[in-house]
This record gives C-alpha cells, structure tokens and sequence, in this order.
C-alpha cells in the first residue's frame, strides 16, 4: 500500500492532493444539511473531490464514478458515503433502542446486514456509530446513541465496528465505518443540538471519550468530527483532541472528516474567515472536509502564507488514499457498483427476520401490574392511538433510505399474529401533535404527522365508544418520527398534552390499559406510570416494527430489554444518570434535614433507572459469590459467581449487571459504575450462575491526562437486574 500511494501522490499536483480532500455531496434526493454541492460531477472530473456521499443506489453513483475513473486525470476513485445508521432499506430499531437489547452478537448482526445493504446499493463508507454518550434526554440525537453508560457504549461501539468492516475491508460486503462525533457532541449545554460542550479532562476522559476509543481500537478506519467546541476550540480544529488524544495517545492512523460544514461553521463559533478555519482545521488533523468546500478554496492560499505546510496535505492525502486502497476501489473503482445487487441482496426475508427480532429484543417492558401482559388470544382489543395504525414514523430518524410503506404497523403486527381469535377495533384518539406550526416543522422529510382536523374533543369521544366494546385498551402514544434526532431537542420530554388527555380519557373508561409508547428519548412518564396498567416502551422499532411488538403483547417473545438511558421524573433532574459523582452531603433518609443535596419538589432518583427492564417471568438473585475477597498483584484474577434462579411462569432472557464502586480514593469516583454484564437464557424453574472474571485493569479508572490508574484498597463489588437494585460484595485488591 505504501509503495503504491508514493508511486500515485509523486505524481499528484498539489491541487489534486487538495481534490482529495474534499467531500461533496450531489444533493440528488437526500438532504442532511443545509447547503449542496452544484455542480458535482464537474468537480470530480477536474479532480476536486475525494468523495461523494447522501447518494445510494448502483445506478444512481455510477455516473459519478465513472467521471472519476474514466475523466479526471488521475483517475482515483471515489469513496461513496451515507449516513447508514440502524440499517440501510431494512431498518432496525434505533440505535438507542438496540442498545437496551444488551445483546452485542444482535448489534454486530444488524450492523453486517446494514453493511450487506448498503455495499449492494453503490456505497464504501457509512457515517456510523455514532457513540456520542448522551446524559440529556431533551437532546434529540440520543436517538442515535447508546445511552449513558461509557461502558456499555464501548462494548456496543466494536459489536458495529465489526459488523460494517468484517475485520478486513477487502473482504466482500464490508464498509469503512466511521466512528462519529469526535468529541463529547452529547453533551450540548441544556440538551440543545449544537450548542457549546464544556466539561473538565476528567469528566471526557473517564465518560465520554471511551466509546470513541473502544471503536478505535475496533479498528475503525474513520472518525468524523463534532459540530461543538471543547475549550473553547471547536473540535474540527481541536489539535489537542485530533492529534494529542486520536492519533497519539489512541493510535489512530485512519482518516478524520468533518462534520457537515463543521469548518465553516468555525467563523459563526467567532473564529474568523475560512482561510483562518481551514487551516487550522488541517493543521489540527482533520483531513477531509464535508461540503464546505474550505479546503479546497482556501489552502493553496494556506500553503503560501505558511500557515500550513505541505506535510500536512500530503498526510491528509495519504490516509484518505489508503481508506480507497484497504477498500479494493484501486483494484476495482466498480466493486460496489453491481446494478443486479438491490434486487436480491436488499429488504430480504432473512434481514425482515433479523429485524423482527431486534424489534422484539428491544422492547423495554417498564411496568406490567398484575401481569396483564402477555395478552391472551382471544375477546376483543382496542387499538387507540395516533401510531396505532401508523407506518410513517416507524422508520425513526436517520433512515434516509427506508420506505414507510414497506414498515409494519402495530395493528398489522397484531392482526397478522393473532388472525379471527381477536377482534380488533380501532380509533385514533388524538393527533400526534396538534400545532401545526409544530407539524409543519416535523415535516420537513415527508409528512409523517398528519392533522385531523376533528375537535380534539370528538377523537376522543370516538376512542371511547370504541374502548367501551372491548375487553382490553391498547394505547399506542409517542413521539413522531421527527420529534427526535438531529435538531430535534424538546424542553418538554413528556406525551404531548393531547395524547395525555386521551390516555387520561381512557383510563377513566376503566377498562385494563396496556400504554405502548413510541419516542426516539426517555420520556417524562411519572403520570403514566399512573395511569397506565402496563408500560411498553418500542422506541423507533424500523421495518418489522408492528410484527415485534406484536410478538411481545401475545407472549411469542418474552421481553428482555433494559434501558441504557434513565428516564428521569421530571426535566429538572436532567442530566440524569446513575454513575453519579459522590457529593459531600448525599441525601438522608430524613427529609427534614436540611444541608442535604436534594430538590424541595420531587426526588433525586429517575422514575425507571439505567438497566431497568421487567420480563413476563420472575427473576430471584442470590447475592454474589467471590472466589476470594483479598487479592495481591496486578496478575490476580478475580471470579464472581451469581445465581439467578427464573421462578416465574416462562423461559426468559434476563442481563446481570455488575456495578463496581472504589469507596476510597485519590479523586471522587461515581457512585456506581458498569464493568461487566452477561445476558442469559434462564429457564423456568432453572437457577444460572452468570460467571464474571475481573483484573485489577477493571478496577482501574482514567484520570485527567487519560491515563489509567490502579490505587489499591477496598472495592465494592455490585450485581442486580439494575443499576439500583443490587447486592454487594466487598473485596480487598492491592
Ligand atoms: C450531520 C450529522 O451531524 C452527521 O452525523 C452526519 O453524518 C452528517 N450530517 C452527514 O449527513
């Protein structure tokens, strides 16, 4: 590979060494920004681009390949990107709900279908995962995230990495991955999309930053910059974070792209022209720029006022070479560009399969009183709800590529599964949203909230007529598809008002109530957990959204999923989360001790914490065995051993977490954290020991400069089905 990028940059001008760098995108029919590229086809014959992306479909890229191969100079292919983030045509759930999954041969899976997808419809580059942790549930991108846990985002971020890139890039139906937004884009300030991020080394280093490094040392071959500043220097031209941390610290050597007109956007962040931006976005070590067009405007210019040097574009060049060449594109530029491939590789039956079953598994069973579900097969059921029949928000955001009409609805799932032994009536109740205003703002990729313009007053009336003949009231309530993601931050995380009358008007009605709600974020739910007599939570579930969730309401998958985000009481405990940092004045038990940290108006703890999730079945923990409790040495190896006997009624699935708590030390350390889980199939009546081995690198944690440090002492060893609910060992580890 060397040998060949010398042979091919000695023969480059300076000019098309900048072409490389830039990446454009046609615009034809997907729009992820604001701004488009004119002129796209002429850019690349003049070699001013290294790649395309926002385009898919063999048919569709050719014309741009080929202007690349056949009528630049040098010929150089072009990488070919999208933003491919839970599927490609089949879509999975949202990442946030496949994360509550736990379930990582699951994520891998989802991700090397993605990547089969994609590779049949023209593409080499998908934009994902995005491992931003995400702490605020008013931001709306924590659809695409993990959750909050640094770990579980870690484990999650390499099941993706090697599921797009297969462990070998020349393989066939492998992608280059892209691990994105370097760095911390998930902490907003307020939970505002784009707003400035400012935390202390130790908060980034020990929180945010591991996911990224987990999909690093994954392999992953791109990384894409954050859109916000990280003390005060926008990460597209933060040197610190770029070189001393990514390519440094970390070992990166693969490429960095920024954001979408991220570099540009550096002027608005008050940073100057784009001459100033873009060099120093280059000289920070970012090397490909997305639409913006700065670098290939700006650094000839950069170049000879010295503010950059040709080392820096000439490194740039190289990776963005090399990602082409571990790709195969240089020993065939077409591989990907197979017209036959979309009709058999794309929306199959085995991906439908895969994505019912992630549907299913990602489901979060929050509260289930007197067992009401699973629902039995039998009498008549009302289906209530604007996303009751609903096909067009089920794809969820980012599903640039899905097609509504091939996704499933709840009432399809449930008629399909349960076919004349039940009866279903159906109504829609409410609007998603009433404002227009609002709709129209949700609106901008497609209608997918369509306003009834009934009274309000008379949807309900209907709903209630239809929920009096039934002999059990399925609500389904939520978000539209456009109320989370990109842009999309909400002030209020609850129902909307007239989605909670109707769920008010119905309870009163008094007929059992099963809530399934649909959103992209933990919701505010404390009056629903009220109200309702069973909460599902479904998220975005894609395709096979109403077949899943169907499977779970009649018992056929028995729920396993558990929330990688904790769903606070109320927007005031945001940033929820349960490692919390330990404060000098916890609360008491005593709520009139004063001096204590603690709101006068509702309580610290979230409604639902992280790993929380119910099952049909009972699960009973014993509490945690250490094969010994005083270890010595970096090479002691410590084994924990906890029973978990199933003593309900059903098989099921059920995730042991274990929590570990440093209780003295050099710094303050959380109050709980997550170094391992195993999800196990319990059988009714079985008892399972899920086994965890420990080092003294897991009792480890990461200070200020990133460095991992091990201090010797008590540890306090936590396992349970939830981030709250656990018992404790205490070990001795010097
Ligand atoms: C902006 C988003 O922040 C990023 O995640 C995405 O990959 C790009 N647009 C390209 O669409």
């Amino acid at each position: 590979m060397r040998d060949f990028i010398d042979r091919l940059t000695g023969g480059m001008t300076t000019e098309e060494k900048i072409g490389q760098l830039n990446l454009i995108t046609p615009g034809d029919f997907t729009n992820t920004g604001a701004v488009i590229n004119k002129n796209a086809e002429e850019t690349i014959r003049r070699g001013n681009a290294g790649g395309i992306f926002g385009i898919y479909g063999p048919d569709n890229i050719l014309p741009y390949q080929k202007a690349a191969v056949k009528e630049s100079r040098l010929k150089i292919p072009l990488l070919c990107g999208l933003d491919v983030i839970h599927g490609h045509k089949t879509i999975f759930p949202l990442p946030l709900a496949l994360s509550c999954t736990w379930n990582m041969e699951m994520i891998e899976e989802t991700a090397r279908i993605a990547a089969v997808e994609a590779v049949a419809d023209g593409l080499s580059w998908v934009f994902s995962p995005m491992v931003d942790i995400a702490r605020d549930p008013r931001w709306g991108r924590i659809a695409e995230s993990a959750g909050e846990d640094p770990y579980l985002g870690g484990e999650i971020a390499k099941a993706m990495i090697h599921g797009y890139q297969g462990g070998d890039l020349a393989r066939p139906e492998t992608v280059l991955a892209c691990v994105k937004h370097l760095a911390a884009y998930g902490a907003a300030e307020a939970g505002r999309d784009y707003n400035t991020v400012d935390m202390g080394r130790l908060r980034l280093f020990e929180t945010y930053l591991p996911p990224y490094q987990a999909a690093i040392e994954a392999g992953c071959g791109s990384a894409m910059t954050a859109f916000n500043d990280l003390d005060g220097i926008p990460a597209s031209a933060n040197h610190w974070l770029l070189t001393g941390v990514l390519r440094e610290k970390w070992g990166f050597d693969g490429l960095v792209v920024s954001d979408y007109t991220a570099i540009n956007e550096m002027t608005a962040h008050g940073l100057g022209d784009l001459q100033n931006c873009s060099a120093r976005a280059l000289a920070a070590g970012c090397d490909m720029d997305m639409v913006g067009e700065g670098f290939l405007t700006t650094l000839q210019n950069s170049l000879k006022n010295g503010s950059i040097t040709m080392e820096m574009i000439d490194a740039a060049c190289r990776r963005i070479l090399e990602a082409k060449y571990k790709l195969g594109l240089f020993d065939d530029p077409y591989r990907y560009l197979d017209a036959d491939a979309p009709s058999h590789k794309i929306l199959t039956g085995s991906h439908r399969k895969a994505a019912r079953k992630a549907v299913a598994e990602s489901c979060v069973l929050l509260k289930n009183a007197e067992n009401i579900l699973p629902l039995q097969k039998s009498g008549t059921l009302a289906l209530i709800g604007p996303l009751a029949d609903d096909r067009r928000n089920l794809p969820g955001t980012w599903s640039i590529a899905a097609d509504w009409q091939e996704c499933v609805s709840v009432h399809d799932g449930i008629k399909k599964l349960a076919g004349d032994s039940v009866d279903i009536l159906h109504a829609k109740g409410a609007n998603i949203v009433d404002d227009p205003h609002l709709a129209e703002r949700l609106n901008v990729f497609g209608e997918t909230v369509v306003i009834d313009p009934r009274p309000p007053q008379e949807m309900i009336d209907e709903a209630l007529a239809t929920a009096k003949q039934a002999d059990i009231v399925i609500a389904v309530l939520g978000e539209a598809k456009e109320m989370s993601g990109e842009a999309a931050s909400r002030a209020d995380i609850g129902l909307p008002e007239c989605q909670k009358k109707l769920l008010r008007a119905l309870k009163r009605c008094g007929k059992p109530l099963v809530l399934v709600l649909m959103s992209g974020r933990p919701l505010t739910l404390a009056e629903e957990h009220e109200t309702a007599d069973a909460i599902l939570m479904t998220w975005f579930g894609g395709t096979e959204s109403g077949s899943g969730i169907a499977d779970i309401l009649f018992g056929a998958e028995i729920p396993s999923g558990k929330l990688t985000a904790s769903f606070p009481v109320h927007v005031g405990q945001i940033p929820v989360y349960y490692a919390q940092r330990r404060t000098g004045r916890p609360p008491t038990g005593d709520p009139l001790e004063k001096f204590r940290s603690r709101y006068l108006d509702i309580p610290n703890d979230s409604l639902y914490p992280f790993g929380y999730g119910l099952s049909y079945t009972e699960f009973s923990y014993a509490p945690p065995v250490a094969d010994q409790t005083e270890l010595n040495g970096r090479d002691a190896v410590l084994t924990l051993r906890v029973a978990v006997t199933n003593t309900g009624d059903c098989d099921g699935y059920e995730t042991v977490q274990l929590y570990i708590t440093d209780p003295v030390c050099s710094i303050t350390r959380p109050v709980k954290e997550l170094k391992a889980f195993q999800k196990l199939l319990v059988k009714k009546d079985e008892t399972r020991d899920a086994v965890f081995t420990l080092t003294a690198d897991d009792l480890k944690y990461l200070n200020a400069d990133g460095d991992a440090v091990f201090e010797g002492g008590e540890f306090i060893l936590h396992t349970g089905s939830n981030s709250r609910d656990t018992q404790r060992i205490s070990i001795t580890w010097r």
